[in-house]
């Protein structure tokens, strides 16, 4: 095992070395609940709640991160800190057999991290752009997104830059870097994120054809369940979009939670900080659709509502921010502020998850298990870049869409092996070593195992036969769902 040295908290590991761990549950939560909250929650949850008809979706999807998203964040959590390792040597630790587990749970991060560095760049732009009144009306125009991501340098090197910050705080490692720059990230975050909510919830606008729309109309378009139309197939359609959102969002089934898992003391109560990020995470994606949906309603109608990822968060809101006169320039460069901390907050635990199994592993320092996947990462993300220009194509994909690099890479993570390893994983802790291995992680100190019986049904039947359906559709192998 990779042995860091830190002046701060370190754990015994069964094997008897020292691993760095979380100076307690309050940095263990922060960090988690940053690595959850990221870009996920903010342009990808607002969409597909408008898309599946707003309520019905909230309702499914609280549901499922009660029960689904639950089950899954407390194995990998448990897992974690009971082999005090990361995925790619944890899985084998405690089945020899089931090693191939962890070296797929490393390979996703691995597989997302570059595309993930590319959007930061995103973000980093539009944030830059909003510094100015000048810029932020130049990215309102039509054809400004497309222009920034077809360019050829600059979305290289603000990637880049992205890549460096994520990297330097990874190399200061567990206490110095994730934990702090959580202390200090999501705190500033939360704030941005309630202030932007409600702010978006009191807005009026009057359109050229005099009609008024309010803030709190779009609010309720958000959160009450239209049923109008509604058939099974429908409702199995949104059932799947809030799981596979809840996968990406809760940063289940990448290796995340298992590594973060290995630095939670044996001391902590697992149980309490698994409800508190649960808690986090689903607030801030609730309230991102708080912030997003009804301005976007507001200013663009029920027509706006329908853009999707990119083009909700890169072209339809710095037209909303335009709309708002003046203090519109103000609000967008807050709000990619706040998409800024909450994605770093996310890439650092990516490239966690990947430079912990490579210490792990390989016995390699921090340092240098940092540069190997900072180039990696390097590579990746110039193809990501390159897919919108040099090497531009459109590649149909099983699951029905067509993309580019980007694209692919996040089919191949998060429609594949993610599901993939989430039935692996189920399968390994519900049958082959049973559920009492992360029962009894969870409850060493003597703690209560809240929602206990949920949790085996979940493991056992329920969570792996809804993934199965999720990565049979995925495949293209079902397609009357
Ligand atoms: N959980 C992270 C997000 O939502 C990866 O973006």
């Amino acid at each position: 095992m990779g042995v860091t040295k830190n002046t701060h908290s370190s754990s015994e590991t069964t094997t008897g070395e020292k691993r760095n761990s979380f100076s307690g549950s309050l940095g263990f939560v922060l960090a988690a609940a940053g690595s959850a909250v990221g870009l996920g929650n903010i342009w990808r949850f607002p969409y597909l709640a408008a898309k599946d008809g707003g309520g019905i979706f909230l309702a499914v999807y609280i549901l499922l991160a009660l029960t689904f998203g639950f089950t899954l964040l407390t194995t990998e959590v448990a897992i974690g800190r009971k082999t005090k390792q990361s995925p790619l040597t944890a899985y084998r630790k405690l089945n020899k057999r089931w090693g191939f587990l962890g070296v797929l749970a490393c390979i996703i991060p691995m597989l997302i991290l570059p595309y993930y560095c590319a959007i930061g760049g995103w973000v980093l732009k539009y944030f830059l752009t909003f510094l100015t009144e000048s810029g932020a009306a130049a990215a309102a125009e039509d054809g400004f997104f497309t222009g920034f991501i077809t360019a050829q340098t600059e979305p290289v090197v603000l990637m880049l830059i992205f890549m460096l910050v994520t990297a330097l705080i990874i190399f200061l490692g567990v206490n110095k870097g994730i934990e702090s720059f959580s202390r200090i990230l999501m705190p500033i975050l939360i704030i941005l994120v309630i202030g932007i909510a409600v702010f978006s919830v009191t807005i009026h606008y009057t359109d050229s054809t005099g009609t008024v729309r309010s803030g709190w109309e779009g609010f309720k378009i958000y959160i009450i369940p239209d049923f109008k139309g509604m058939t099974l197939q429908h409702f199995f359609t949104v059932l799947l979009d809030a799981m596979g959102q809840l996968f990406y969002s809760l940063s289940v089934a990448m290796g995340i939670m298992i590594t973060y898992g290995s630095y939670v003391k044996d001391t902590d109560n697992l149980g309490k900080s698994i409800n508190q990020i649960e808690f986090f995470d689903t607030m801030i994606a609730f309230l991102a659709g708080v912030m997003i949906i009804p301005a976007v309603y507001v200013f663009m109608g029920r027509e706006g509502m329908a853009a999707s990822g990119p083009s909700l968060m890169f072209v339809s809101l710095p037209k909303v921010f335009a709309e708002m006169g003046g203090i519109g320039r103000f609000v967008g460069l807050l709000f990619f502020a706040m998409v800024l901390f909450a994605a770093l907050t996310s890439s650092i635990s990516i490239l966690e998850a990947v430079v912990s199994s490579l210490m792990d592993y390989f016995k390699l320092s921090r340092a240098k298990a940092v540069a190997i996947e900072f180039i990696l990462a390097l590579i990746g993300g110039l193809a990501v870049c390159f897919g919108y220009n040099l090497w531009y194509f459109e590649q149909p994909l099983p699951n029905g869409t067509v993309g580019q690099v980007l694209d692919i890479m996040d089919y191949i993570s998060n429609y594949v092996l993610m599901p993939v390893v989430a039935i692996g994983t189920c399968i390994l802790i519900g049958w082959i070593l049973k559920p009492g291995t992360v029962v009894d992680e969870v409850t060493r100190n003597g703690e209560r195992f809240g929602r206990k019986s949920l949790y085996i049904i979940m493991l056992r039947y329920i969570a792996p036969a809804l993934l199965l359906i999720l990565l049979l559709k995925s495949l293209g192998i079902i397609t009357f769902l």
